[in-house]
């Protein structure tokens, strides 16, 4: 599998210090209040079970999953809700928790669905976030790493569906691409 990675852009040492980081801003921030964590499935779930971990203050989780991607590297632009949330989010203040801010177009998407549900607020933590390929106006609230223009896999970010167990994050090479 590993054959297939051009370099490691993000080491598991570098992660688990991000990580650590965020959540203690994390926990300052939302200390007393009633965090609710949603994580969008399935890249989101290695750093969700990582980041709650490292959040020191009581919260709540739960899932969304959407698509946007076929099989391919470029998002379709068209956003489509596997599972949905399936209690009210008007007590929370909501924390969504993405692996990659890349167009933007999933989490404005998200963004927009959950706003009119009235939560006490709604703020976006994403492990990686890739600006130079912005198409929508949306920032993330709390950003692990800023990375270039390239396509990378591991740690919860898959290509067809391989490489999410990779404990790192890395560049695929060309030749993984479409064969
Ligand atoms: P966006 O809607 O273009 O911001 O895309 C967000 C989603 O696309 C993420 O949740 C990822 O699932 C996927 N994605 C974007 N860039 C990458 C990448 O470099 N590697 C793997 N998945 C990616
Ligand atoms: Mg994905």
């Amino acid at each position: 599998m590993e054959s297939f990675i051009d370099r490691v852009l993000i080491s598991e040492d570098e992660i688990r210090a991000k990580v650590r980081e965020l959540g203690a801003k994390i926990t300052e921030d939302y200390r007393g209040k009633p965090l609710l964590l949603v994580g969008i499935l399935k890249g989101s779930m290695v750093f969700m079970a990582d980041l709650m971990r490292a959040i020191k203050t009581n919260c709540k989780i739960d899932f969304m999953s959407v698509s946007s991607y076929g099989a391919g590297t470029q998002t379709s632009g068209q956003v489509r809700i596997i599972l949905d949330l399936n209690k009210p989010i008007k007590d929370f203040d909501i924390l969504i928790v993405e692996d990659i801010l890349d167009s933007g177009v999933t989490l404005s998407y998200i963004k927009k669905l959950l706003l009119p549900r009235g939560p006490r607020s709604i703020r976006i933590c994403t492990l990686l976030d890739k600006p130079e390929r912005r198409k929508s106006d949306i920032v993330a609230d709390y950003y692990g790493f800023t990375i270039p223009d390239a396509f990378v896999v591991g740690y919860g970010l898959d290509y067809g569906e391989d490489y999410r167990n990779l404990p790192y994050i890395g560049i695929l090479k060309e030749e993984a691409i479409n064969n």
